[in-house]
């Protein structure tokens, strides 16, 4: 075939091609393995030599010619293939959304992560130890043996026997902390963790709550070191007039032991319900560790000193959030977690 012809029927085939397939199918007809285009090529072989030049430009034209219409065609027909697909699968935003309530923090587990923060800051590790723990750990190297009236105010759930029960403190870390220090290491930890006691639940009792236990053994360590740690975390949780203050008091595992006040970050010390009117609040339990303790766990009470705190983190929660009940910590309801998320979590209702 000519090339004139050849160009003359491309330029009618392509002059309404709508369709991708039929403008494919067209290109194997031109410039397939047994395309017309093709065909001219292989021609060039037969032609005389004086000849070949000019066959084999004008070859070339057609070849240019046909791509280029091709790729105009293509071009064009993707991209209205590509418009109609946006227009069909358009979104109108103005349509009214599903809701979609938004999670938020629990708000105990906010208050923990803020005093691990407090006490990071100073150098505290975080550790943990077992919710199922031995008779060992949580009284005997607390100094509280069997038959101690202090095993009375933990009302302990017992697993098997007499030697392995729920922890009933979060203290028996300290034990464990110390173990692992081998008498050597200064210790600096907190342990936030779950506790549980046979208590029957209402506003302010539960069978399980959560305790933060603290405990720094060092060298030349006094009281007015742990004064000093809990100004510092109680300024950051309840504000900069926060005052702190120590009430003699007793646990097995603490000599001398204190109760640790904060004053009322309500009414500051005026007096209102939440302090009872006595212008402070009981936080926690603490004290300088036992030399028995110590000595227990492989520290020389000559050589070491230390002191250790714990308190119920769900109290704490309870001051700083307005809370009456405890039991809210532990229901599911969200409308109740959301009323005392403070504005924190978007309402979505
Ligand atoms: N374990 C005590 C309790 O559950 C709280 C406590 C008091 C922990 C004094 C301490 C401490 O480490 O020194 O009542």
């Amino acid at each position: 075939m000519k090339v004139l012809e050849v160009k003359e029927m491309i330029l009618e085939d392509l002059k309404e091609v709508n369709d991708l397939k039929i403008l494919n199918d067209l290109r194997v007809k031109y410039l397939g393995k047994k395309g017309l285009i093709t065909e001219l090529n292989s021609e060039i072989k037969n032609i005389p030599n004086e000849e070949k030049k000019v066959f084999g430009q004008s070859v070339n034209e057609v070849r240019t010619l046909f791509q280029s219409i091709y790729d105009e065609i293509k071009n064009r027909l993707e991209t209205e293939a590509l418009n109609r697909r946006l227009i069909s699968e358009a979104i109108d935003i103005s349509l009214p959304s599903t809701k979609v309530s938004m999670g938020a923090p629990n708000i105990l587990e906010k208050l923990i992560e803020e005093v691990e923060e407090v006490f990071m800051s100073m150098g505290y590790d975080v550790v943990d130890g077992p919710e199922i723990e031995e008779d060992k750990y949580n009284f005997e190297m607390l100094n509280i043996p069997k038959g101690h009236p202090a095993r009375d105010a933990q009302d302990t759930f017992y697993l098997e026997g007499e030697e392995i029960l729920l922890r009933s403190q979060t203290s028996p870390v300290q034990v464990r902390t110390m173990l692992k220090g081998k008498g050597e290491m200064p210790v600096r930890v907190i342990c936030p963790g779950k506790t549980y006691r046979r208590d029957d639940d209402d506003a302010t009792h539960s069978h399980q709550f959560m305790q933060i236990e603290g405990l720094l053994v060092d060298k030349d360590i006094s009281l007015s070191d742990l004064k000093g740690t809990f100004l510092i975390l109680f300024k950051k949780l309840f504000g900069d007039d926060v005052e702190v203050r120590f009430r003699p008091s007793y646990y097995p595992f603490t000599e001398p032991s204190v109760e640790i006040d904060i004053s009322c970050f309500n009414c500051k010390g005026k007096g209102c319900n939440i302090c009872k009117r006595t212008g402070w609040i009981t936080i926690c339990g603490a004290g300088m560790v036992h030399p028995d303790v110590l000595r227990m766990s492989g520290y020389d009470p000559e050589v070491w000193s230390g002191f250790a705190f714990g308190f119920g983190a769900e109290r704490v929660a309870m001051l700083k959030y307005d809370i009456n009940d405890i039991r809210t910590f532990y229901n599911t309801d969200l409308r109740e977690i959301k009323n005392f998320d403070r504005g924190e979590l978007e309402n979505n209702d």
